[in-house]
């Protein structure tokens, strides 16, 4: 497909910048520009910021940033003729036929198409055929409404071998184009192809712009022999891992609700959305990937999950916590009785009960906690001691030292053991995965941003001076304590270590937090540590670090460039010159480093 300049910037025209983002981005109004959630990368307080009237959007986080196209091709991982594509058909611009010589969009091009035919005879099979009827009275008699089957675009697969394969014949739909789908299969005895799909259920499955990717088929009977539910198997549009049922009927009411809620099966979502809870989505028969809490980190950081209290749906649960912990997520579960699942439930109770259920979602701590104690777990100190080294583990999944803090209190405080003990166990912990402990030379770079604030916090004075000589706001990432202080810091609101307790006497989660890093050092530091080295090494990986995202950022921007076939030599002067300074860089900061504390002392 070749797309004239005239057709781009017609399209770019018609698009509203903000109304696109807004589709993924939570934005509020800022001054002159709009303001949000950067979807491009981790961040708490809102740094990504669109302007309508240029029609561009930039986040000075993370230097993301470009047109509306750039934002499709970035958030949907799609070519600019994708973007392009994508934007057209939404802003109901025509574009030309697509050409047969397109590349690899115009291979996912034919899967869409094949897939969104297949669905169309799916749905004319439930309502145009008699054994469809029988499965319709199937759906009908569990209390699906019509519009909810609509809605979720639910079909029927006629119980033989070839129904595909002829409706395919009938409408010249290449039989290798289904085989590619994962919807007919290639006969191994002979010739030709059979249906995947025989007399089942048809759940599609959407992307998040509701194009038809894969689907899901439901036994009616349920055979000892047959699964009960088969699905396609993954093709070039349709990755288990990396998407969501649902999300494309779901993601108003996830921002709407600012929430998402989390279920596992099909017909959850579908009996969730008919009872008006229009933020459920599940994942697709697995368990939940990072990949998809990343996504779903983009439309809400607030996720409920919703399972089966039976001890499959506990494990997952818990599973399903730590992966949403570490993406950042803030997460809340709610178990329902044993073998009742959201579908059932709704069923056999109401909505009312439902949203209470869902309102008195227990954090995980909580959560777990009622588990152990309903297993009678928690009456020694050694079964106290074995719990809390359980929920340590979870947190320990917990990116932001804060907020792992609090749950660290929480947990202190609610199984009764000494909070100095937890934050032990959980130095413990880092020191043992951290394969840079606090001893050795090279630090991660987390873990160096908080041995640097243990120097200030020893002594103020002669450690500021060294270490903010080096670093600065840019160079500090991950701890928003370390920032704080070196904001203070630069406007010499903070003279020595007593200064940053006390400001920080208003919140004693921080200051148990600045307690326990003190504590660290004495707990983990031997005699005879070579605290300049220490320092500089700490200082060295953090500057290296920004070094080397400027040079990703640099990449990714050349990338970028050349897909437009833009101009890139100048970039890609900018690249080997980062490249090059990267080159020595340790062993000159270290002699820069060691210079200055020396000079200081
Ligand atoms: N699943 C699957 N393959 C199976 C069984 C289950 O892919 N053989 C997936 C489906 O996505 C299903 C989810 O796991 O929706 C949950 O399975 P289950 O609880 O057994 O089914 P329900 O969704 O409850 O379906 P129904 O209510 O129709 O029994
Ligand atoms: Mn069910």
């Amino acid at each position: 497909m070749k797309v004239s300049e005239e057709k781009i910037q017609q399209i770019r025209d018609s698009a509203d910048i903000a109304e696109v983002i807004s589709d993924y981005v939570t934005l509020k109004k800022k001054g002159k520009s709009l303001m949000g959630l950067c979807p491009f990368h981790q961040e708490k307080t809102p740094s990504f910021s669109v302007d309508s009237v240029k029609g561009l959007y930039h986040c000075f986080g993370c230097g993301a940033g470009g047109d509306v196209f750039n934002f499709i091709m970035e958030i949907e991982n799609v070519s600019f003729p994708e973007a392009v594509k994508i934007l057209a058909e939404r802003y109901g611009i025509s574009l030309p036929q697509f050409q047969m010589d397109e590349t690899s969009s115009y291979e996912t091009e034919i899967l869409y198409y094949t897939n969104n035919t297949a669905k169309d005879f799916f749905i004319s099979c439930l309502f145009q055929t008699r054994a469809g009827a029988n499965a319709l009275n199937y759906i009908k008699q569990r209390g699906f409404t019509s519009e909810t089957i609509h809605t979720f675009n639910i079909g029927y697969a006629p119980n033989r071998w070839d129904g595909l394969i002829l409706m395919a014949k009938r409408s010249n739909l290449p039989l290798q184009h289904l085989e590619k789908a994962g919807l007919i299969i290639k006969r191994k005895d002979r010739e030709g192809y059979y249906d995947r799909f025989r007399g089942r259920i048809i759940f599609p499955i959407s992307n998040r712009t509701g194009k038809v990717i894969g689907f899901g088929g439901r036994i009616i009977k349920e055979r000892k022999n047959q699964p009960k539910y088969i699905n396609s198997p993954e093709t070039l549009i349709y990755k288990k891992g990396a998407q969501l049922y649902g999300l494309d009927i779901a993601k108003e009411g996830i921002r709407k609700r600012d929430r998402i809620l989390l279920v596992e099966g099909y017909t959850d979502v579908m009996r969730l959305h008919q009872n008006e809870f229009d933020n459920a989505v599940s994942t697709l028969g697995t368990a939940l990937t990072e990949k998809q809490a990343q996504i779903l980190a983009r439309y809400s950081k607030n996720v409920t999950l919703l399972f089966d209290g039976d001890s499959a749906g506990l494990k997952a649960a818990l599973r399903g916590v730590d992966i949403l912990f570490k993406t950042g997520l803030r997460v809340t579960i709610a178990l329902l009785p044993k073998g009742i699942d959201p579908d059932s439930f709704l069923l056999a109770k109401s909505q009312k009960l439902m949203n209470e259920y869902i309102e008195s979602a227990k954090s995980f701590v909580d959560f777990h906690l009622q588990q152990l104690q309903t297993r009678g777990s928690l009456d020694s100190p050694q079964t106290k001691a074995e719990a809390a080294k359980k929920l340590l583990d979870t947190v320990s999944h917990i990116r932001d030292p804060l907020e792992r803090n609090f749950y660290i209190k929480d947990i202190s405080e609610k199984i009764g053991v000494d909070e100095r003990f937890l934050h032990n166990l959980q130095l413990r912990k880092n020191d043992k995965t951290d394969k840079n402990s606090f001893n050795t030379g090279k630090q991660h770079p987390e873990n160096a941003e908080d041995i640097l604030l243990i120097f200030l916090l020893e002594n103020f004075i002669k450690w500021s001076k060294v270490i903010f000589d080096f670093i600065d706001e840019k160079d500090i990432i991950s701890n928003s304590i370390l920032l704080t202080i070196y904001k203070d810091y630069s406007q010499h609101k903070i003279r020595d270590e007593n200064d940053i307790m006390d400001r920080f006497t208003a919140n004693p989660e921080i200051k148990s937090y600045l307690t326990s890093l003190i504590a660290r050092r004495k707990d983990t530091v031997t005699k005879g540590e070579d605290y300049n080295n220490l320092c500089a090494d700490c200082i060295i990986t953090i500057k290296k670090r920004n070094k080397k995202n400027r040079i990703k950022r640099c990449q990714e921007q050349i990338r970028k460039d050349q897909k437009y076939n833009k101009d890139v030599s100048q970039l890609q002067n900018e690249y080997f010159k980062l490249k090059k300074e990267l080159v020595g860089f340790t062993k000159e900061m270290k002699d820069a480093v060691l210079k200055k504390i020396e000079k200081n002392s």
